[in-house]
């Protein structure tokens, strides 16, 4: 079992970065394999739709995603943390996202999917609004991020909100709910 952790705040130390710890704290006490993806310290390029993809298998950017494709294949799931920025994700994971259509070409033109679609893997969604509530906080960053777990080949069991962070920063009463509600499903 391997769940991957991808932290999409460009910010150290901050809300997500404070997720991110109780997850892997979470993961580590109860003997399961994790990696940690701080998406700010990764050297990706954007999708430029250079055509390579249409035409053969993979990406032919020599960057930080290339383990990625082959890691999301191999995952029991994928853990993602990410900040709202105007009610959407930030530049870099939409970046992250744009990519995989490496790995849509692969399943609807070459029909060689670059991802088991028949593996089993658990997703999980917590996403951060420095604001308070506000009717549209959360569905810019809903669409595409349900869009690419379903890319991945991976059931999104379960999405955190927390709002009004910038006032209230994020604190382990905050969250035990949700570590609850991952452990209970990565269990099973
Ligand atoms: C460029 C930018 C855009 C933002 N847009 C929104 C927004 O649309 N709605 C919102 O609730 N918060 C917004 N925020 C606030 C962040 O979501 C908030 O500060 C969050 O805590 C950042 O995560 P971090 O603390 O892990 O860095 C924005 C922040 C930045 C820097």
């Amino acid at each position: 079992m391997m769940y991957m952790i991808m932290n999409s705040s460009p910010r150290k130390d901050k809300n997500c970065d404070f997720i991110r710890d109780e997850i892997i704290r979470l993961l580590k006490n109860n003997n399961i394999e994790y990696k940690v993806y701080n998406i700010r310290d990764m050297k990706l390029e954007f999708c430029d739709d250079c055509g390579y993809c249409k035409h053969k298998l993979g990406c032919i950017k020599n960057d930080d995603f290339k383990n990625l494709y082959n890691e999301f294949n191999q995952s029991s799931g994928c853990i993602v943390i990410s900040p709202v920025y105007f009610d959407s994700v930030p530049a870099k994971l939409k970046l992250i996202i744009d990519r995989l259509q490496a790995i849509y070409a692969s399943k609807y033109i070459h029909n060689k999917s670059l991802i088991d679609r028949n593996k089993k893997r658990n997703g999980f969604l917590y996403a951060i609004g420095g604001s308070k509530s506000y009717e549209t906080q959360f569905l810019g960053l809903q669409i595409p991020m349900n869009f690419f777990f379903r890319a991945i080949n991976t059931k999104l069991i379960s999405s955190f909100y927390y709002d009004n962070t910038d006032q209230k920063k994020i604190d382990f009463m905050r969250i035990e709910d949700s570590l609850n509600i991952l452990l209970k499903n990565i269990e099973n």
